[in-house]
């Protein structure tokens, strides 16, 4: 069992406390916007924000997120895009597209936490990997956001 809020709704799941958060988004809450890639940790693709950290959901158990608060690539955009994602659009940013929402919500945090990254703190600060490697333009795009 586990009682969080996810895109700003009260929610309980009766699952495992040791489920994978990505799959209590995905599987039990049909939220599938937010991706699986390497279930490692190391991609990112999985990435959503709790308590305003982005964490990669595929490592983080839900029992750890009780009484935490998550925002999915879903509640991001939910009355309309977000700043960040109105310049991921106007930057052109991503080629497949596969791991964007994970690379959004990183952004997203990034920008929460630093409004005016330097090209470093971008680079220091989003460790998700494209294999498209869109880099640059999602480099564009976090500077258009901060504008
Ligand atoms: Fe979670 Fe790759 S799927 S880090």
């Amino acid at each position: 069992m586990a009682a969080f809020i996810v895109n700003g709704r009260r929610t309980t799941l009766d699952v495992e406390a040791d489920m994978p958060l990505l799959w209590a988004l995905r599987d039990e809450l049909a939220l599938v916007g937010t991706k699986f890639g390497c279930g490692a940790g190391l991609c990112g693709a999985c990435t959503v924000v709790i308590d305003g950290e982005a964490v990669r959901s595929c490592q983080t158990p839900v029992g750890a997120v009780e009484g935490k608060t998550v925002l999915t690539i879903e509640g991001l955009g939910e009355s309309g895009l977000h700043a960040v994602q109105k310049a991921w659009i106007e930057a052109d940013a991503p080629q497949c597209g596969y791991c964007q929402s994970g690379q959004i919500m990183a952004a997203f945090a990034l920008l929460a936490g630093n409004p005016n990254p330097t090209d470093a703190d971008i680079d220091d600060g989003m460790t998700n990997i494209c294999r498209c490697g869109t880099y640059p333009r999602m480099r564009a795009a976090i500077h258009r956001a901060a504008a």
